[in-house]
């Protein structure tokens, strides 16, 4: 009735009238939009490290740094594919240590033998219980059947119990084992990985002299239903400590197109900020990582981490500890500071990434490369050394949210373009 009256009152304004009563709003909304937009750089804000093979340089200085694996005892032959792939392509020149994390303890016959796969680099080590369970506080007999709902309602993997310990872990625990404080740098791997191209320069290295803390392969969008509250407690959690937004931040989200009073109702749906605004769900995949794990020892790290815990979302969701990482290196860290490895061939599961081959640039008399081949077409652009791509060079996923903000006005690259 009272909205029949207000809709009849709107008709008989003048046109001119709705317009100036809206004029505020409109200009309100473009401003609070345009408020995201990301600077675009003049150069490229993240170039590749090389853009053609090099001589891999054995006898250079090493960062001090480890590759990781969970894995468990049943995984043996996932976990060889993915060690037999990173040896061939780079740690037969690099021979950085590789070390294999378990919850449970290692068979005996694992060890052998992915010791062996890794040229005797493999170091062995079991993760404590309480790096690796439901923290004291938490109602479990709650969490244990949010887990079975979570598990019926379909989200990827969520209704297996040690998944949402394995999150748990790597968003923060996995920081602060013992194992781990000697060395500074880490490079994530998973069994079943495959890297198809040689990586002929220390990535490590190049991290530490670009004052990188963060790189990765692959960006995607994160599966919503996994983390409804994940996104408004890293940004209430961001807003107590006044955090600034930096242009990696911006880059991730997306602004709302509702007028100013309305915006913050909307504040109440998934994915959105106290003022409304949401996360795009972009992330980076985290199964490939190489990261400087002071970042995420720091104080300002555990303690965004210890709020999520404390939230309860890694059981009763299944926050992800790629969006968890994600979220925080676009809180935390420069934009400059992150980087993306574009020249490096990785495939898990169904996603890959996969550089054409640079023309020119592929040492074809190397004696070190000589089991590197044979190498797929070269093609314009190629920035990869010696890629086996299958016919499917090219075919990057799109970075979205780092590129957005990192080339000089290059046409936004699709999921494959
Ligand atoms: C792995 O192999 C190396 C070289 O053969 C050996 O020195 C080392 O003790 C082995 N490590 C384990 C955990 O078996």
């Amino acid at each position: 009735m009272l909205l029949r009256r207000l809709n009849r009152a709107v008709r008989r304004l003048p046109f001119s009238l709705l317009l100036l009563i809206a004029a505020p709003f409109i200009v309100e909304v473009l401003i609070h939009v345009w408020q995201y937009q990301v600077p675009r750089p003049t150069t490229d804000l993240d170039a590749p490290f090389f853009t053609s093979c090099q001589e891999p340089d054995v006898g250079a200085e090493r960062e001090n740094a480890v590759f990781v694996m969970l894995a468990r005892n049943k995984e043996l032959h996932k976990a060889k594919k993915t060690i037999r792939s990173i040896e061939a392509q780079f740690n037969k020149w690099f021979n950085y240590p590789i070390m294999f994390l378990n919850d449970e303890p290692w068979d005996p016959n694992f060890v052998t033998e992915l010791n062996e796969t890794a040229g005797g680099k493999g170091i062995f080590e079991v993760i404590p219980k309480e790096q690796w369970s439901y923290p004291d506080w938490l109602d479990q007999e709650s969490a244990k059947e949010s887990i079975q709902q979570q598990g019926k309602a379909g989200a990827p993997h969520a209704g297996l119990e040690g998944y949402h310990h394995m999150c748990r872990f790597y968003s923060g625990k996995f920081y602060q084992l013992d194992v781990l404080k000697k060395y500074k740098w880490y490079w994530r791997l998973e069994p079943s990985v495959d890297f198809t191209c040689a990586i002929t320069y220390d990535p490590f290295v190049q991290m530490a002299k670009h004052k990188k803390v963060y790189g990765y392969t692959i960006a995607l969008w994160e599966v919503g239903k996994s983390c409804p509250g994940l996104f408004r407690a890293t940004a209430d959690w961001k807003q107590s400590k006044r955090v600034p937004s930096s242009s990696l931040w911006n880059a991730m989200m997306e602004a709302s197109w509702m007028p100013f009073p309305f915006r913050r109702l909307l504040s109440w749906v998934p994915h959105r900020d106290t003022y409304g605004d949401a996360w795009s769900l972009c992330h980076y995949w985290s199964n490939f990582e190489i990261a400087d794990m002071d970042f995420f020892r720091s104080k300002t790290y555990q303690d965004y981490f210890d709020y999520l815990d404390r939230k309860g979302g890694f059981y009763n969701e299944r926050w992800g500890d790629a969006a968890v990482h994600s979220l925080a290196v676009a809180m935390l860290a420069d934009p400059q500071q992150v980087h993306h490895f574009e020249d490096i061939g990785y495939r898990h599961d169904t996603f890959y990434q996969c550089p054409a081959n640079a023309p020119g640039g592929q040492l074809p008399g190397s004696l070190s490369l000589v089991k590197n081949e044979p190498w797929t077409t070269e093609a314009a652009g190629g920035i990869g050394c010696r890629c086996q791509c299958d016919g499917k060079e090219l075919r990057n996923f799109g970075t979205y949210c780092l590129d957005k903000l990192k080339q000089p006005n290059t046409p936004k690259r699709g999921w494959f373009s």
